[in-house]
């Protein structure tokens, strides 16, 4: 494993010495042959197991319809497993030969799948549902400000490297490789100012840090810390002390535009619907 990280780094670093691999304007040769290590634009082709493709669109939960993109499909091995379950799957890979092959490799399995020529950091991806990534470190990072941007609740999930300060909320072994698993975070920090059917407006401070939240509320003018505050997506759940019917817990989804809805459960009442909006 080891191994292959420092092919794949030294490949990666020392790609950018290498002249770019043919364009668009030189036509796929039908009898190419890969080489796993070949040269690729910012790292080499090595392609993923089947078994840690599984359980890469095992843990995004890949369901039938949902769009499902791989950021440098290779041989498109990826994409094409996603198709076999019923995704409309896409592969974008820079190598214009591997893009022909790929697709030969597609109609072989019988299925469709859209295989695109380009370059993954000018490729437009953002109507993805699912997100699959076999690259390296570096590039996971320069790709994160990216996938962050995407709709929550977009599952990310990459064989082997991770995405420096955005922890997996899921990592698996697989036979000594690790399959990582991201949900991109609503984005919810800042102050928001939460109703309550009956009950006079409720000032609540998030605090983010990619999936993880932190905060307070301001009840009856003394803050109390969030306990139990949660995101996963747009779900978003949290507990104030201190209300005046006691603990109330927060249940909803956030959106990216500052709006918030869901119920909220105090002990012994009826659950009552919430809104909130950030200022
Ligand atoms: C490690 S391989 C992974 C292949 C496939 N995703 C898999 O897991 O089996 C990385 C692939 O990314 C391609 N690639 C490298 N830089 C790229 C870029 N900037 N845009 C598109 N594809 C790129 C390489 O040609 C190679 O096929």
């Amino acid at each position: 494993m080891q191994l292959l990280r420092r092919q794949l780094i030294a490949a990666g670093s020392a790609s950018l010495l290498l002249p770019l691999l043919p364009g668009c304007a030189t036509p796929p040769r039908e009898d190419f042959k890969p080489v796993v290590g070949q040269a690729g634009k910012d790292v080499i082709w090595v392609p993923t197991p089947d078994a840690v493709v599984e359980r890469m669109l095992d843990m995004a939960e890949v369901k039938r319809g949902e769009r499902v993109v791989d950021l440098g499909s290779g041989d498109g091995k990826i994409a094409i497993a996603a198709a076999k379950r019923g995704a409309r799957a896409r592969g974008i890979e820079f190598n214009p030969d591997m893009v022909a092959l790929s697709r030969r490799n597609a109609r072989e399995a019988g299925v469709e799948v859209d295989f695109a020529q380009g370059d993954i950091f000018q490729a437009d991806f953002s109507d993805a549902d699912v997100v699959t990534l076999y690259l390296l470190p570096n590039l996971n990072e320069k790709l994160r400000p990216i996938l962050l941007d995407m709709k929550p609740g977009t599952r990310v999930t990459s064989h082997q490297f991770t995405m420096g300060p955005w922890t997996p909320d899921r990592t698996d072994d697989v036979s000594g490789r690790d399959a990582h698993l991201w949900i991109v975070p609503a984005k919810v920090g800042g102050t928001w100012t939460v109703r309550v059917e009956g009950e006079p407006p409720l000032q609540v401070e998030l605090r983010q840090q990619f999936q993880q939240l932190e905060g307070d509320a301001l009840v009856g003018g003394e803050r109390f810390a969030l306990e139990l505050p949660r995101l996963r997506g747009p779900a978003i759940r949290f507990d104030v002390r201190g209300g005046p019917g006691g603990t109330m817990r927060f249940e909803g989804t956030a959106d990216n535009g500052g709006r918030m809805d869901g119920m909220v459960a105090t002990a012994g009442a009826q659950p009552r619907r919430f809104t909130a909006t950030r200022s």
